[in-house]
């Protein structure tokens, strides 16, 4: 049996989740989210998926340790069996303990071309340095901060005179056509020989 079952796990807006939704609606991408997790009650992309109709679930990790944390993620995302886990602007380092259990299915989303520019404030890194070109990349997600194989990437030009948000705005559009495609990249080959 094929395993198209996909888990979000986000901590703000959500943007990057709506766009894989829309992809799933429009028959671009064939899955199905199961389940939406945040560890921030009041985030947007929460109400994003309870209006999708989709089960939004809050595990809060204000004050809890990372690894017991992961530990609660891990029990929550088994019960819906998930082909693929997509972080998706998820502000939190994951651990081992998520990392060991679902190896090689946890994907990430960047907005930058990694290796250049992990960690936060991607865009802002890359007006600091100067680069004339940048861009988003998703990758699988291993125990480093944004590092593990990349899977897709989109270029993106930096134009004078773009400040950090117009920069970002513009690799928000090529996120939210990348991560679909990546996923679903993955999908086939996770499910290649299972049909
Ligand atoms: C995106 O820029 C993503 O690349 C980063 O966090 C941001 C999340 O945005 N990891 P959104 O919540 O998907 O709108």
């Amino acid at each position: 049996m094929e395993n198209r079952n996909l888990a979000i796990l986000l901590s703000g807006r959500g943007s990057n989740f709506v766009a894989i939704q829309e992809a799933i609606q429009r028959g671009d991408l064939n899955a199905r989210i199961g389940c939406v997790i945040s560890n921030v009650a009041g985030a947007a992309g929460l109400a994003r998926a309870r209006d999708f109709g989709l089960i939004a679930v809050c595990l809060p990790s204000a004050g809890v340790e990372r690894a017991e944390y992961d530990g609660m993620l891990v029990n929550t995302l088994r019960s819906y069996d998930p082909a693929l886990i997509c972080l998706a602007g998820f502000m939190r380092i994951i651990s081992p303990v998520l990392l060991n259990a679902f190896p090689n299915r946890i994907l990430n989303i960047h907005p930058a071309l990694l290796p250049s520019f992990p960690g936060l404030h991607a865009q802002r890194q890359a007006l600091q340095h100067g680069v004339k070109v940048s861009g988003c990349t998703v990758h699988i997600a291993d125990e480093g901060v944004d590092t593990g194989p990349i899977l897709l990437q989109r270029a993106v030009e930096v134009l004078d005179g773009d400040t950090e948000e117009t920069l970002s705005a513009r690799i928000l559009e090529q996120e939210h056509q990348i991560y679909w495609r990546a996923i679903a990249l993955m999908l086939d080959r996770i499910n290649s020989g299972s049909k």
